[in-house]
C-alpha cells in the first residue's frame, strides 16, 4: 500500500480559513467565538451556601470532568466581561468551600436559564427559578431535587486565572457523592444515556438537546490498532466519494479481509450485476463501488465495505 500522506486532502477541505489574532479582539469578541466554537458545553447548575448559610444557585457550562481517580470536576465562575466584578458563586466557594453540581436536563433548562439572572446577593435562586431544596448529605449546599444526577463535592482548589474584566476562576471540585434518580438508571444500575435527556450549551442563546434520534455510537478504536487512514490505497483516500468519517472508519480495522473474502463477496448477486454492468469502464466501476461501500460505511457494515473497495 502506498503511504502517501502529503497529498491526502480529507473530503470537502475548506480551502478558506479566517484567522483571528487575540490581542486584537476585545473580551466580548474572544467569548463570543470562543464560546460558539467550544461547543456544546455541559451545564454544572452549583448550589453553593455563604458563611452564615444563604444559598446560592448558578448555571455554569465552562464546566467539565478531568479525572476519575479522584474524581475531580472543573467549572469556571468568570469575572463579569462588563465590570470584572466576581460572581456569588465564587464568593460563596470561597467562605464555603463546598458545592452540589446538578446535571441539567431539558425540562430543567428554562428555569435554570432563570437562575442566571443576577439577583442581589442573599437572594435564592431555587425560590426565584422554582426549583426544590433537597438537604445534602455530606456537604452544606442544597441539592436540586429535580436534577436527574447530583454530585456532592468538597472544594479542593481555587486557581484564578487574573484579575481582569471575563478572567475565569477554576473551581476543582472533589466528587463525594453521586445520587442518580432511578428513572435515569438502565437494568444493570448504570446510567442510560438515551434516559438522561442532557441539554448543553453553545454560543450566544443556543443550546442543544441529546435526543434519541441524534444520539450514535462510534466505535472505540483502543480496541484494536487500526491500520490508519494513511495506510488506505490512494485511491480510496483521494475518492470523490468517501467521506472523512468513511475514511476513519475504514483506517480503524486491524486488517483487510482476505482475497477469498472479496472473492465470495463479489459473487452475491448485487455485487456481479454492478460489476458486469461495469466491465470496460474503470471509472464509472470505482465510482459505484465506492458508493456502495459508502452505503455500507454509513451502515456500519465497515468488513464489506472492505471487501467492495478491494474488487
Ligand atoms: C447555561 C448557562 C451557562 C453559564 N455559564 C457560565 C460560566 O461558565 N461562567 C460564568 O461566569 N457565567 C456563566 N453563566 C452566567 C452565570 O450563570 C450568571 O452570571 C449567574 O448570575 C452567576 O450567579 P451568581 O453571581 O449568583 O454566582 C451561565 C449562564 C447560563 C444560563
Amino acid at each position: 500500500m502506498k503511504n502517501n500522506i502529503q497529498t491526502f486532502q480529507p473530503y470537502n477541505f475548506p480551502t478558506k480559513l479566517k484567522t483571528l489574532s487575540i490581542s486584537n479582539l476585545t473580551p466580548v469578541e474572544i467569548q463570543t467565538y470562543l464560546n460558539a466554537a467550544i461547543a456544546p458545553r455541559p451545564i454544572c447548575f452549583a448550589s453553593t451556601v455563604d458563611k452564615d448559610g444563604s444559598v446560592n444557585l448558578s448555571p455554569f457550562s465552562y464546566f467539565n470532568i478531568f479525572s476519575v481517580n479522584p474524581p475531580m470536576c472543573i467549572f469556571s465562575p468568570s469575572r463579569r466581561v462588563s465590570n470584572g466584578t466576581t460572581k456569588h458563586t465564587l464568593q460563596n466557594i470561597l467562605e464555603v468551600p463546598e458545592v452540589v453540581i446538578n446535571i441539567v436536563n431539558y425540562d430543567m433548562v428554562q428555569q435554570t436559564s432563570l437562575a442566571s439572572v443576577e439577583y442581589p446577593k442573599g437572594v435564592n435562586e431555587f425560590v426565584k427559578a422554582g426549583f426544590t431544596e433537597l438537604m445534602s448529605e455530606l456537604v452544606r449546599p442544597p441539592r436540586v431535587a429535580e436534577s436527574p444526577v447530583q454530585l456532592e463535592c468538597l472544594v479542593k482548589e481555587v486557581i484564578a486565572l487574573g484579575e481582569q474584566n471575563g478572567a475565569g476562576n477554576l473551581i476543582l471540585c472533589e466528587v463525594k457523592l453521586i445520587h442518580i434518580q432511578d428513572d435515569v438508571l438502565d437494568e444493570n444500575g448504570k446510567i442510560d444515556q438515551e434516559k438522561m435527556d442532557h441539554v448543553a450549551r453553545l454560543g450566544a442563546d443556543w443550546y442543544c438537546r441529546v435526543t434519541d434520534d441524534n444520539l450514535f455510537r462510534v466505535e472505540k478504536p483502543v480496541r484494536t490498532v487500526g491500520i490508519g487512514v494513511d495506510s488506505l490505497p490512494a485511491a480510496i483516500r483521494n475518492s470523490a466519494v468517501l467521506t472523512g468519517n468513511n475514511l476513519g472508519q475504514l483506517g480503524n480495522v486491524e486488517a483487510l479481509p482476505t482475497d477469498e473474502e472479496v472473492e465470495t463477496f463479489s459473487r452475491t448477486d448485487e455485487m456481479k450485476e454492478l460489476l458486469d454492468a461495469t466491465i470496460g469502464d474503470s471509472h464509472t466501476r470505482t465510482v459505484h463501488l465506492h458508493l456502495k461501500a459508502k452505503h455500507l460505511l454509513d451502515n456500519g457494515q465497515v468488513k464489506d465495505a472492505w471487501k467492495v473497495l478491494l474488487m
